[in-house]
């Protein structure tokens, strides 16, 4: 884990981000994206420190974003650097600077950093999701009406299958009962799901919001929890395979929007029922030991929370 006390956060998909600028609620805040002339993800708070337009109705321009309103321009790292109705000449002050996010790339997601603010080169390395760097993958949306703890929890949750999943994933379960070992791993830890004879099948936690689950090799599936707000959550379902043939990635697409909404719509209605929204707000709840993977996740969040509270400059998470 971080020696910091902020995490990265997968926020959103390479694949959105193109040239223009790209408006996203995050955290319960209005953010951002763009890319810089060198192609590299930016991020701003969606909020004109002039008068309190949204950039992102703007455009970029050489990299920077220009606002729609009054045309003033800033530079990926918040600077303004252009007021254009005072001239050239004219000294900007310091404190004209809009609101910048630490942002980086990686295994095609923009990550957003969630912590003290320090030099972005002091930040330390985005996680790894295990078992997919070799693979290519097909992409989802879903959006979830719960909050992104509350997510993540159901999705390391093995004991509710055969309820909520009755028609699909429980169909073949006869017997409820669930035996769960949870190892911790660099980026997060394990969940493996014991049987008499060892385990029959582990899935990932990502530290903070990556589930992942290696089928067999070459084949996965995994969720990313984007924060949007206290009751929402922006998912990104993806399916990892080896079958990078031009032909049949249309079909593992479908592939990936069938299987997902098959499955993940039966989860929403007790999502979105549960209260409170927040799985921070939940240390009352009674756990039981099948719940060793939902109380793993906790055990992180009551220790980043703990981490960040003891922070200058508290940031949301
Ligand atoms: S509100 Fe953005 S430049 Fe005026
Ligand atoms: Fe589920």
């Amino acid at each position: 884990m971080t020696p910091l006390s902020g995490h990265w956060y997968a926020v959103l998909s390479s694949r959105e981000l193109g040239s223009a600028p790209v408006a996203k609620e995050r955290f319960g805040q209005r953010l951002v994206f763009w890319r810089d002339t060198d192609g590299h993800p930016a991020c701003l708070l969606d909020l004109c420190p002039h008068r309190g337009a949204a950039l992102s109705l703007g455009e970029v321009v050489n990299g920077a974003i220009a606002c729609p309103y009054h045309g003033f321009q800033f530079a990926p790292d918040g600077r303004c650097l252009r007021v254009p109705a005072e001239g050239e000449d004219w000294t900007i002050p310091d404190q004209f600077s809009a609101r910048a996010m630490p942002v980086r790339e990686s295994q095609a997601f923009i990550w957003l950093w969630r912590g003290p603010a320090v030099p972005h080169d002091a930040l330390p390395a985005v996680p790894r999701q295990p078992g997919v760097g070799d693979l290519v993958h097909e992409e989802c949306v879903q959006r979830w009406p719960a909050h992104y703890t509350r997510c993540m929890e159901g999705v390391l949750d093995h004991s509710h299958l055969p309820f909520v999943h009755r028609k699909t994933l429980g169909r073949r379960m006869q017997d409820p009962t669930t035996r769960i070992r949870v190892d911790d791993t660099e980026g997060g830890f394990r969940a493996n799901l014991l049987q008499a004879d060892g385990v029959r099948h582990h899935v990932d936690c990502t530290y903070p919001n990556i589930w992942t689950q290696l089928l067999v090799d070459g084949y996965a599936m995994s969720a990313t929890f984007a924060p949007v707000d206290d009751s929402h959550t922006k998912v990104y379902c993806r399916v990892h395979h080896r079958f990078d043939w031009a032909l049949l990635r249309p079909l593992m697409r479908l592939w990936c929007r069938v299987s997902n909404w098959l499955v993940f719509h039966e989860d929403q209605a007790v999502l979105d029922s549960q209260r409170p929204r927040s799985a921070d707000d939940a240390a009352h709840e009674k756990l039981v030991p099948s719940d060793a993977a939902v109380l793993a996740f906790r055990k992180l969040r009551a220790k980043h929370r703990a981490e960040l509270s003891a922070q200058p400059g508290v940031v949301k998470v």
